[in-house]
């Protein structure tokens, strides 16, 4: 059996905080602050919402985080603003080192899908935005079984989803609590640490290798 890599898409693929082009736009300096907040607030809400059994899909965390963030950072955004911010999310930039790295992994035989907690659709859309679909054998999304990164369900639900097996499939994440997730559940995960301020959570469960850039991808899985 061939190896099954599943690339995390928002942050590892597609870069969030890409939508600080448009806050910079409404709030001036503080748009990194906010984007920050915001990312962080959304990812929040999926662990709680995973916690308490009490599914809603990702666009929902996302909008109810940036209502959060508004009100935290205290600013006043109108409907049509908050609106031009979650449709942003549809047309984000792709990080600088993906498209070379599938390119290098589209000759190989290796299968390659997209693994989210964004909704099938949404991810569709954001990948054929960015120019990087049809790199894709397809989008497995956390959707189809109602739950959230890092819940072992889903972490199943793709090695299922894309036809391979724990022994075959990697994730390919630059975020830590995912990579922690695939790891304990028990697939392999490179962890993609773009800068050297990120930390990895000192747990138990480290990723089987660790990457800058997804420049080397390729030589370090094979
Ligand atoms: C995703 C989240 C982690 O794309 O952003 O699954």
């Amino acid at each position: 059996m061939n190896i099954t890599l599943g690339f995390d898409v928002y942050g590892t693929l597609i870069d969030t905080h890409g939508v600080i082009v448009q806050l910079e736009q409404m709030i001036g300096g503080e748009a990194p602050r906010f984007s920050q907040t915001w990312r962080e607030k959304q990812l929040e809400y999926t662990f709680r919402r995973g916690l308490m059994n009490c599914y809603q899909d990702f666009s929902v965390c996302t909008r109810q985080a940036l209502e959060h963030t508004a009100a935290t950072l205290d600013h006043d955004l109108s409907e049509q603003q908050k609106q031009t911010l979650l449709e942003a999310w549809s047309t984000l930039p792709v990080f600088d080192d993906v498209v070379e790295c599938l390119d290098t992994l589209s000759d190989t035989g290796i299968s390659l899908y997209a693994f989210s907690n964004g909704q099938a659709e949404a991810v569709h859309t954001a990948l054929a935005n960015a120019g990087i679909r049809g790199y894709f054998q397809g989008v497995v999304s956390v959707d189809s079984i109602g739950t959230f990164k890092p819940s072992p369900a889903v972490y199943e639900h793709f090695v299922t989803a894309a036809n391979s097996d724990t022994d075959h499939a990697w994730l390919v994440s630059s975020n830590g609590f995912d990579v922690i997730g695939a790891i304990a559940y028990g697939i392999r995960a490179a962890w993609i640490q773009r800068s050297e301020a990120v930390v990895y959570d000192p747990w138990e469960f480290t990723p089987t290798v660790t990457l800058s850039t997804l420049a080397n991808l390729y030589e370090a899985i094979s």
